[in-house]
């Protein structure tokens, strides 16, 4: 695989991490809290070595409360947690980070607490999640939601349209009661990802006065080593405050959904002034857990450093591995069933495909995607999340290697065989016969049609045999 070098300037340095490994290795008592740390309440239990297999020594060692001037305060850093941050905040581009330890769903929250101001208009993206719903209405915000006007059939990916989210904001200046925030998703599981710089641009130079906005970017960290996405990324449209010094933009990111992270490891970036960061630290000192995990904050410093060094190299073999298997489910199922349903930016400006999310429509295999779902699981150990009707995702993320892409397309072929049905075109090289009766469905030769296939799962459903002969 031919791979440029990095262009990010690699920050290997881990401090927060380095504070945690040395702090594991002394034999602390603490007479404080947390019993398990370093393994002290399990010690003698008939149940320690089931919390060995699960945990490990070393996170045992190292899940410990050391607060103050001994480690750092999580709430009002001043050393390791502190010096990770601001790596983090340099790396991205943004004025400052934070570090969550409760997800980005508590994330969102603490973003909302700090930007939404009392009664304010905001302009909601539907399809937000929930955790930005929820918090806007405990708020009492005046909520204004922005549609999503298009829908693929059969990814079920959606999207909205940026002249409708202008008009909308421009409707609101008329009414002079303009919007407070904005809020919106920059990157659906899906796949759908805005060009954020662009949109806020746009928006602003198109009459807008709203000076707030808060991007859920809960799914797009690794896209800002992504060849193709950086440029869209959220904290870039940071640099738009030349231009406009008033803006404020908050950026969260789930990180253990695309980098290595434990899993809720959570950051929450911003550009803008000092009041912004005093906002931020106070919402989060109100919202977030006072008992931080050590490893998780430790793994977000280690997951930096990693993007750091190495994030384009992984990037780039995720896109890669995933254009080569659209290439190869498309030979085997046949063209259309890749990515059907695809949208350019010609018809949508501002949106684009995230090139590692490949969804397959596996319709022609006659075989609902529950099904399918399932059987991958139980026959390949491959679990997909997301599915629809008729479509499967596949989410090339940077733990996926060679040999997972390897062993998914031998999985999907061997599915394929034993199905026995030719894919592309949809044309049956054998008999399907429900049994009982026993009476051929389809015969060799014939059209799969989109209604014999649905009638072939009502009869699956059912509980009835469907063989392939
Ligand atoms: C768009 C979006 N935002 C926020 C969240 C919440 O993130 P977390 O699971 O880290 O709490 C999710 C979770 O799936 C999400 O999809």
């Amino acid at each position: 695989m031919n791979i440029e070098a990095p262009e990010h300037s690699a920050h290997s340095e881990t401090p927060l991490a380095n504070a945690l490994i040395n702090l594991s290795k002394s034999n602390i008592n603490s007479f404080h809290t947390l019993p398990l740390s370093q393994g002290r309440s399990i010690n003698t239990s008939p149940l320690n070595r089931k919390y060995q297999q699960l945990l490990g020594e070393h996170y045992l060692r190292s899940d410990l409360t050391i607060t103050g001037d001994n480690f750092d305060s999580f709430f009002f850093g001043k050393q390791a947690i502190h010096e990770a941050e601001c790596l983090a905040a340099e790396l991205f581009g943004a004025d400052g980070t934070f570090f969550v330890t409760s997800g980005t769903t508590v994330s969102n929250q603490i973003a909302i607490d700090a930007l939404c101001e009392k009664n304010g208009r905001v302009l909601l993206d539907k399809t937000c999640h929930q955790s930005l719903h929820f918090s806007l209405r405990r708020h009492d915000a005046k909520i204004d939601y922005l549609q999503p006007a298009w829908s693929c059939s059969v990814s079920e990916k959606h999207m909205w349209e940026p002249a409708e989210l202008l008009r909308m904001v421009l409707a609101a200046e008329k009414e002079r009661d303009p919007y407070r925030l904005i809020v919106l998703t920059a990157h659906s599981y899906e796949g759908v990802v805005y060009d954020v710089p662009g949109l806020i641009r746009y928006l602003l130079e198109n009459g807008a006065t709203t000076t707030s906005f808060l991007i859920d970017e809960a799914w797009g960290a690794a896209n800002y080593f992504q060849q193709d996405l950086k440029a869209l990324t959220a904290v870039r449209a940071g640099r738009l405050r030349e231009h406009w010094p008033d803006l404020k933009i908050v950026v969260t990111q789930s990180a253990h959904k695309s980098m290595s992270c434990l899993r809720q490891a959570s950051m929450i970036h911003y550009c803008g002034d000092a009041n912004l960061a005093a906002r931020l630290r106070v919402s989060r000192f109100r919202l977030h857990t006072t008992s931080p995990s050590y490893p998780l904050l430790a793994s977000l410093d280690l997951a930096r450093a990693q993007m750091a060094l190495e994030g384009e190299v992984l990037m780039a073999r995720s896109t890669q591995l995933a254009a080569q298997f659209c290439r190869q489910v498309g030979e085997l199922l046949g063209p259309n069933s890749v990515n059907a349903g695809q949208y350019s930016s010609a018809t949508f400006p501002y949106s684009h495909a995230d090139p590692t999310k490949v969804s397959v429509n596996i319709e022609n295999l006659g075989m609902a995607a529950r099904e399918f779902k399932e059987f991958l699981f139980s026959e390949f150990n491959v679990y997909v999340n997301r599915i629809t009707e008729t479509a499967v995702l596949f989410n090339f993320h940077i733990g996926i290697d060679e040999s997972a892409a390897h062993h998914l397309f031998a999985a999907i072929q061997s599915i394929v065989a034993k199905r026995k049905i030719v894919a592309a075109p949809s044309c049956s090289e054998g008999f399907i016969i429900p049994y009982p009766p026993g009476v051929p469905l389809v015969v060799p030769g014939q059209q799969i049609t989109h209604a014999i296939r649905k009638k072939i799962e009502t009869i699956q459903r059912s509980g009835v045999h469907v063989f392939y002969a």
